[in-house]
């Protein structure tokens, strides 16, 4: 790969976000997790240099001041960073150092991964999974089927999907020129052999019609959307809860690439889709002021999602009376990271004001007789948020 001999010389703009979405998530990961008392591992599977040339950390690096500020709470945690490198595993070990809490595997990663899933004794473990390789011809869905149904006590994943450079490798596989006009990221070059491997990378075939429409309309960015909204469809056949991240360089192009996590805990959906919301909050503050030079086009349905949509999924949600967190995580399965918890607990304040909402937290009041009237969703604040459609309030059944 020629391009990507650059990769590690500065890192980029958006490399930044990428890891500030990793180093962000962590944290509280791994402070939550850590209360379980079971061991962690952390496997950066495409580790790279440890850091960029011009000093900037990378994953590895990030992985593990994570991993250090966590021992500092819990210095007995059994907490290991793994990291797989095939090329610059030199480097990556001057610049991250062994010791019982980080390991570095020289090799492939698809080796590496049938190895683990064959042998490993996933009982009472935890396992984040963070994939970021340069392109797409790594990535096998069967892998993270694999690892979902392995005995873990948590297992969830964080995959750098390029589906830019899918969707040009499905053109060319299937003989289908891509305009002149479409934008070509540097890093791309073809290395997929075969459209079976395709199938294989995506977990079935369903880009080959989205290719095909393709060729009919020529719009490549509605079919980078369309294979995004099904890789994240086949991977919640894997995890119960798939949230997706565009990271672009201006607004109007195509997204470089996603960042898609995967999970079946709601503590982990919830904390990843604030993380995110987050990540893109502080983007955008950033560059607007100066007028927009580096942009990232949020999830796509941010601009059609309005507060009626918002307030109607709430209400709708709501057949039954539902634990505040459970609500929160119906809503972000379904707007994804459009949305943080806070502004849609927002939401259920208006409509509590409204009369539509009911809200019951148990217990009532404190141990000095105090009412509780947080909006605390993690139970943290010593009580349980309980949300319902107040009596009052009937639905428009027409
Ligand atoms: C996008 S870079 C990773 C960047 C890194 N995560 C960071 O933030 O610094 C991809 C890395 O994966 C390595 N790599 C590529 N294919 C690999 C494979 N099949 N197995 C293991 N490592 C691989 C490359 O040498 C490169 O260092």
């Amino acid at each position: 790969m020629g391009s990507t001999r650059k990769f590690f010389v500065r890192k980029h703009e958006w490399s930044e976000i990428k890891d500030r979405i990793l180093g962000a998530y962590l944290r509280p990961y791994l402070a939550k997790i850590c209360r379980t008392g079971k061991a962690v591992r952390i496997a950066d599977c495409f580790a790279g240099k440890g850091r960029f040339d011009d000093g900037k950390d990378g994953s590895p690096i990030i992985v593990r001041q994570a991993i250090d500020e966590q021992l500092q709470h819990t210095p007995g945690a059994s907490i290991q960073g793994v990291f797989i490198e095939n090329k610059y595993v030199e480097d990556l070990r001057r610049n991250l150092p062994e010791d019982e809490h980080v390991h570095i595997l020289e090799g492939d990663y698809e080796e590496r991964m049938d190895h683990f899933i064959a042998t490993y004794d996933a009982r009472n473990k935890n396992l984040f999974l963070y994939v970021d390789p340069y392109g797409i011809k790594s990535l096998r869905m069967a892998h993270f089927k694999a690892v979902a149904a392995m005995p873990f006590y948590t297992a969830e994943v964080l995959i750098n999907f390029n589906a830019h450079g899918f969707l040009r490798e499905g053109c060319r596989l299937m003989k289908i020129a891509v305009l002149d006009g479409e934008p070509l990221q540097e890093e791309y070059e073809p290395d997929v052999n075969s459209p079976d491997n395709l199938d294989a990378i995506a977990g079935g075939d369903y880009w080959r019609p989205i290719v095909k429409t393709y060729y009919k309309t020529h719009d490549f960015h509605a079919a980078e959307d369309a294979l995004v909204v099904n890789y994240t469809r086949e991977l919640r056949q894997v995890f119960k809860h798939v949230i997706q991240f565009p990271i672009k360089v201006k607004l109007t192009h195509i997204a470089r690439y996603r960042m898609i996590y995967g999970t079946n805990h709601e503590d982990g959906l919830l904390l990843m889709a604030d993380n995110m919301n987050k990540r893109w909050c502080e983007f955008r503050d950033k560059v607007r002021p100066q007028g927009v030079l580096f942009e990232m086009d949020f999830p796509e349905m941010q601009a059609c999602v309005t507060d009626v949509d918002v307030e109607k999924c709430i209400l709708d949600s709501l057949d039954e009376r539902k634990t505040l967190n459970a609500l929160l995580v119906c809503l972000v399965d379904t707007f994804g990271v459009c949305f943080s918890t806070s502004e849609l607990k927002d939401r259920m304040k208006k409509l509590e004001k409204d009369n539509k909402l009911g809200v019951v937290r148990l217990p009532a009041k404190n141990e000095s007789g105090k009412a509780y009237r947080g909006w605390d969703h993690t139970g943290r604040g010593g009580y349980q948020v309980f949300v319902e459609r107040s009596a009052q309030w009937q639905q428009n059944l027409l």
